[in-house]
Order: structure tokens, then C-alpha cells, then sequence
């Protein structure tokens, strides 16, 4: 039963505890603050959508099913048949492949205020540091999923997806961070799980992607304290007693290496902290594989879990730019400090890579042999999230002179990267530009059957690989305005065709690609860059919050439909 829960009361106990650092006073204090006297004070007034009640599904239209003539390859035959092409014979998806779909909650949900949801830091972040969000937007209202979902789940289910993957937001279950469960929220995802498998669609649930509770980054820093880990585990403990018997795939954190990497957060926003700005990553990084390993023991151990539970990690394959041992030496450094920092643990000895290990020792406490026990096997798939690639190249002034230059950009990774073939190559780009917006992304799907064989070779998932997030930002997008202009997405569309033909490729060669999630279900805040870079595979009206698939949702459908083994 749901019972009426009344903040203030709920939270005096808790918060009494609690302190709080007024940004532009000297002292610190002790304050009791009820949940929206919170609000009031670290966020300001939300923005509240035009619906804010459940809405039900309605039937998808049969017109609205129809693929767009002429997929990627238009010429024959012509119109709006499927298949479009000729099988290949050689190919096909295992029956039980996982293709899905993703998003991840504050990119999509709104309702930022509703139902007993506490802040994160990027309701903070949004409303009280102009310009973090280039646009100035925030996600007080986004897509409105936190209502719509019953319909985003049928139009999930009305392309032929089996996998919904999203993410739960932590301070909509403890609004605090910790302390006091909000029944409300727990509900709304229940609900959320349970319209999934009624329409025959797997949940996937990520606990982590990105939007720390604020309370635990006001009170002792979030990420940077070990505090975090308890913390992390008890709403992991929440989530898997509560859903653990109808979701079977969980990852604990979404790409640690880019959240960790984005320390320092702007100077005197949260509480101050006295470990140096260079060195904060590797403590971020060092509490997440802490909090991941021990809720994944807790769920396997302890609570009985026979869901696969992994932690999502992101990267491209990393190409050396040229056949100099400086080059190839650089490559090397960048897996480790990118992927190696938490896959080496993880799927190899629990303990960091040799460069890492040798980097970190002088200020980071080095994992005990209890911890590496722990860390080491906790993950049963490979998570990855794997847009593009790049070449690696050795810096200009070599790699000894930067370790040896704590100010070098580039330290301490020490090796630099670029989106262009070297110029003895020809000097093109590895492939098609992304929107400018998206410095960091080029279409570059010939590199993907070779990055799932090196996950493979370097990590030995026992359970496969999934490619956790792939997509692309149409150039321009965000300038057109006819919506028919805005749903032909030819280059997301190639980009998805020529991905899943990689994928394809790699089970030929006998890499054991287990599932991939599509980034995005719908066009969402794309973080620091709000609402000007579109991934969806799905075009939101954001005036009437209306969802339309665009073409490369039927290319992408269409992949599995042709492939897929009966
Ligand atoms: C929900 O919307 C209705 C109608 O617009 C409004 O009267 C009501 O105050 C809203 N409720 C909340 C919690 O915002
Ligand atoms: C965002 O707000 C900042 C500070 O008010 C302002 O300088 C900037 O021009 C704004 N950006 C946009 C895109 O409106
Ligand atoms: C998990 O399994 C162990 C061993 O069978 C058992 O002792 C324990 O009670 C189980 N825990 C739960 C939560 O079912
Ligand atoms: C390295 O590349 C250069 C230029 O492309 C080529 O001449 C040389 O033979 C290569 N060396 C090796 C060892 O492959
Ligand atoms: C890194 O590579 C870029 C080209 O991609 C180059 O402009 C820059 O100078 C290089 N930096 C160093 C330190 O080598
Ligand atoms: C270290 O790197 C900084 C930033 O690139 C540069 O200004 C400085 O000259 C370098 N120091 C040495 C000793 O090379
Ligand atoms: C979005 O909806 C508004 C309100 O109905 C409409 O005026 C606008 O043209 C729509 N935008 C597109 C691109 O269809
Ligand atoms: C069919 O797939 C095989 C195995 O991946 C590949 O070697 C071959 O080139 C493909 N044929 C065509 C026409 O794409």
C-alpha cells in the first residue's frame, strides 16, 4: 500500500545530521531543512510540464510503421519494401540478442520536483551555474517520460526492440541521497518495469548515469569521499531487493572514465575539496570500483541475483597513428587510462594497469588484497559504450618529457589523439563528421569488429560483450524545422546500418556480441550541450512532447529484422 509521506517529518531525524556549506559564508553549519526548503535553497523555482499525471498508451498507428522509401541504399528496389537489400548468408543475430534501446533519466524524465524526488547536482548545476548548459536549458521538464512512459514503452515495443535500457535516478528513491526511502519513486519505476515486460520488453536498469543526489555532494563531496560507497550500496541493496526478480541486466555506473574525468566541478560551486584537481579522477574511479564490486557481491552473494550485472564503460578503438614504438607505446597508455583503470580490475587481476598503478602510488592508497579479491570477476558481461575511434599518437615533445611536466595537458595520460589519418596516409578523417557540436564524434563502424576483438582478447568477458550506447548527432539537425526535413536523418541512418553490419561481421569472425542499446530512444538534453545536439532515434516536438520515428529507426529496426535467427 502507498502511503501518504510527509517530507519534514520523515527527514528532521536524518538531516539533522547533516551539514551544509552556504556558499557565500565563511562557516559551516548544521541546519534542518525539509525537502523543499532544499529546492528552495540550492535550486530555485522548477518548471512544471502541462501534463503531470500518468498518461495512458494509446495504440501506434499503423501509418506511422510505414518505413521511409529508400534505407540507406536507396536504388532497388525502390519504395518502401523490407528487406532492401540481399541477406547476407553469412550473418545473422543469435535468437536471444539483446536489441535495445537507451536513455538515462535526466536526459529524459522532467517531473525534476514531482513525487518526492530530491535534487541532483545537475538540477543545481542547471539552474544556479549559468552557462554549464551552453543553452542555459534545463531538464525541469525534458520529455516528460517521467509521465509518458507508457507510451514511449509501446512505441519501444510497436519497432520490434526487446531491450529497454535506462536509468533509475538515485535522488528520486532517496531524495537525501540516503536515509529515507520515497515510496513514490520506487513505485513510478516499478510501474515503469512492469509496462516493459507487459509489452514484452526487457528492462535493462543502469543505478548510476550521472545525477549524484546533491545532498551527497554538499555534505561530503560526492564521488571524492569514500562515504559515497556505503551510500551507493544501500540504494543498490533498494533497487535489487525491490526489482531483482523482474530485471535480469543491471550496470552498476555509466562511464566512469568521462563522470570521474570531469572533476573539478566549477570552483566554488560544492563543498571544497583539499585533493588536488589532477589527482581527483583517480579517487573518483577508485570509489566507484569499491561501490561497484560490493553491490555486485551483494546482488550475487547476499541477495541471491540472477541478473547479469555489469558496469558500463565507454571508448573507441584506439589506432596508433603510425608504426613508431612511441606511437604504439601512447595507444597503449590511452587504453589503460581510459578503459584499463577500471576493466583491468575488473575482468583481469583487480588491480590497475602497470601505468596507472604507477602513476597513482604516490598519492592514491593502493587496493589491499581484500579489495582486489573483490573487484576482480565482478562483472558478467562487458558493458561498453563505443561511438567512433581514434588514432593515438605519441606528444609532440615525447612521452618522457610530459610525465615528467605535471602541466602538461596532456599528463599524465601522455598521449594525444586526433580524428585524422596521419598526413603520409592521406590525412582524412577516420570518417564522416558528427554535428560540429560533437567535436569528439566521426562515424568510424569499420574499427568496430576490430574493437570488439581486442575487448574480447584484452578481457575475456565470461558472459559477452554489449554495446551498451552507440549513436550519432546528425549534422545540423537542431537548425531544421520542417518536421519531414527533420526525420529523413540519412547520415544517423548510415551510421546505423554500416554499425550493425559491423556487429554482424564480428559474430562472423566469433566475437560473442551479446546485445546492443541504441543511443537514443528519443532526442534528449544532451548534458552541457542541452537540447542543440540530437541523438534520438525519435524526434520530440517539445511543445506538444509528440514523438515521431525517424528513418534511422527503421534502419536500425530493419537490421534485426533481416538478421535475426527465428
Ligand atoms: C498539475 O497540473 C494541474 C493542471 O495544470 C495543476 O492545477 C496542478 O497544480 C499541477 N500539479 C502539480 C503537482 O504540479
Ligand atoms: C547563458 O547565460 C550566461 C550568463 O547569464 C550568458 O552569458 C550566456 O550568453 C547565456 N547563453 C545563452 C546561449 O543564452
Ligand atoms: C541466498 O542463498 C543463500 C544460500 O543458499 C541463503 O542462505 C540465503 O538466505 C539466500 N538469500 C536470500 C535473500 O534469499
Ligand atoms: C612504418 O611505416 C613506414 C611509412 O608508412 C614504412 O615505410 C615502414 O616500412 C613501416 N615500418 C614497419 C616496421 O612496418
Ligand atoms: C596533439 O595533436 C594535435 C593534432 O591532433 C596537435 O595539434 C597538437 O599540437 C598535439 N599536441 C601535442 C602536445 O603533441
Ligand atoms: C610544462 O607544460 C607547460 C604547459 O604545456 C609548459 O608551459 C611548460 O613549459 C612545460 N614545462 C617544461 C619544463 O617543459
Ligand atoms: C511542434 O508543435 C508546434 C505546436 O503544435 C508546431 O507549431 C510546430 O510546428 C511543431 N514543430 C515541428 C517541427 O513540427
Ligand atoms: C558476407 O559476410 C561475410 C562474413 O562477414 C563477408 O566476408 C562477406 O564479404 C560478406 N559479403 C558481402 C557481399 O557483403
Amino acid at each position: 500500500m502507498r502511503m501518504p509521506w510527509s517530507l519534514r517529518s520523515a527527514l528532521t531525524a536524518y538531516f539533522g545530521i547533516l551539514a551544509l556549506f552556504g556558499q557565500a559564508k565563511s562557516f559551516e553549519t548544521t541546519v534542518t531543512l525539509s525537502l523543499q526548503e532544499y529546492w528552495n535553497e540550492y535550486v530555485g523555482p522548477i518548471e512544471v510540464a502541462d501534463i503531470n499525471t500518468t498518461v495512458e498508451a494509446t495504440p501506434i498507428p499503423p501509418r506511422e510503421l510505414i518505413p521511409p522509401p529508400g534505407l540507406y541504399y536507396p536504388s532497388y528496389p525502390t519504395g518502401q519494401q523490407v528487406p532492401i537489400q540481399k541477406k547476407n548468408e553469412s550473418w545473422s543475430f543469435p535468437k536471444d540478442f539483446m536489441f535495445g534501446v537507451a536513455s538515462a533519466a535526466y536526459q529524459v524524465e522532467g517531473a525534476a520536483k514531482d513525487e518526492g524526488k530530491g535534487p541532483s547536482i545537475w538540477d543545481a548545476l542547471s539552474h544556479r551555474k549559468p552557462g554549464f548548459i551552453t543553452t542555459n536549458e534545463t531538464a525541469d521538464v525534458a520529455d516528460n517520460q517521467y509521465y509518458l512512459y507508457k507510451q514511449d514503452i509501446a512505441r519501444i515495443a510497436a519497432m520490434g526492440v526487446k531491450v529497454y535500457a535506462f536509468s533509475i535516478a538515485w535522488s528520486r528513491i532517496f531524495p537525501f541521497g540516503s536515509g529515507q526511502v520515497n515510496e513514490q519513486g520506487l513505485a513510478h519505476y516499478e510501474d515503469m518495469i512492469n509496462t516493459c515486460l507487459q509489452y514484452g520488453v526487457k528492462p535493462a536498469v543502469t543505478l548510476y548515469h550521472w545525477d549524484m543526489p546533491l545532498a551527497l555532494q554538499n555534505s561530503y563531496g560526492g564521488l571524492l569521499s569514500p562515504n559515497f560507497i556505503p551510500d551507493f550500496v544501500e540504494y543498490a541493496r533498494v533497487i535489487f531487493t525491490r526489482f531483482g526478480d523482474k530485471v535480469d541486466f543491471f550496470t552498476t555506473f555509466n562511464e566512469p572514465s568521462v563522470f570521474c574525468a570531469t572533476f573539478p566541478y566549477p570552483e566554488g560551486f560544492f563543498k571544497p575539496t583539499t585533493i588536488p584537481d589532477k589527482q581527483q579522477q583517480f579517487f573518483c574511479s577508485q570509489h566507484v570500483l569499491l561501490a561497484h564490486s560490493q553491490a555486485y557481491h551483494l546482488a550475487k552473494s547476499e541477495l541471491n541475483l540472477t541478473a547479469k550485472i555489469t558496469i558500463k564503460l565507454n571508448g573507441g578503438y584506439k589506432i596508433p597513428l603510425t608504426n613508431s614504438t612511441a606511437d604504439a607505446e601512447a595507444t597503449q597508455r590511452s587504453w589503460d587510462f581510459y578503459e584499463g583503470l577500471f576493466a583491468n580490475p575488473v575482468f583481469l587481476d583487480g588491480d590497475y594497469p602497470a601505468s596507472v598503478k604507477e602513476h597513482v602510488s604516490s598519492f592514491l592508497p593502493p587496493l589491499t588484497d581484500d579489495q582486489k579479491a573483490l573487484i576482480k570477476g565482478s562483472a558478467d558481461v562487458f558493458a561498453h559504450d563505443s561511438y567512433t575511434s581514434q588514432f593515438n599518437m605519441a606528444p609532440e615533445g615525447g612521452i618522457a618529457a610530459c610525465l615528467a611536466n605535471v602541466s602538461d595537458p596532456l599528463y599524465p595520460t601522455c598521449a594525444n589523439s586526433s580524428y585524422t589519418y596521419a598526413a603520409a596516409d592521406g590525412g582524412w578523417n577516420i570518417g564522416p563528421a558528427a554535428d560540429p557540436g560533437v567535436a569528439w564524434l566521426h562515424k568510424a563502424t569499420d574499427w568496430v569488429p576490430r574493437l570488439m576483438s581486442y575487448i574480447q582478447e584484452t578481457w575475456k568477458p565470461r558472459d559477452g560483450i554489449v554495446i551498451a550506447e552507440f549513436g550519432f548527432a546528425e549534422p545540423f539537425e537542431q537548425q531544421k524545422t520542417v518536421l519531414g526535413d527533420i526525420l529523413f536523418d540519412q547520415a544517423r541512418q548510415a551510421y546505423y546500418r554500416d554499425y550493425m553490419e559491423a556487429v554482424l561481421i564480428a559474430l562472423a569472425e566469433g566475437t560473442n556480441v551479446i546485445g546492443t542499446f541504441a543511443w537514443s530512444l528519443i532526442d534528449n538534453l544532451e548534458w552541457n550541450s542541452g537540447n542543440s545536439i540530437k541523438f534520438g532515434l525519435q524526434y520530440v516536438n517539445l511543445t506538444t512532447q509528440q514523438r515521431y520515428y525517424k528513418a534511422s529507426f527503421f534502419e536500425y529496426a530493419n537490421a534485426f529484422k533481416v538478421y535475426q535467427e527465428q
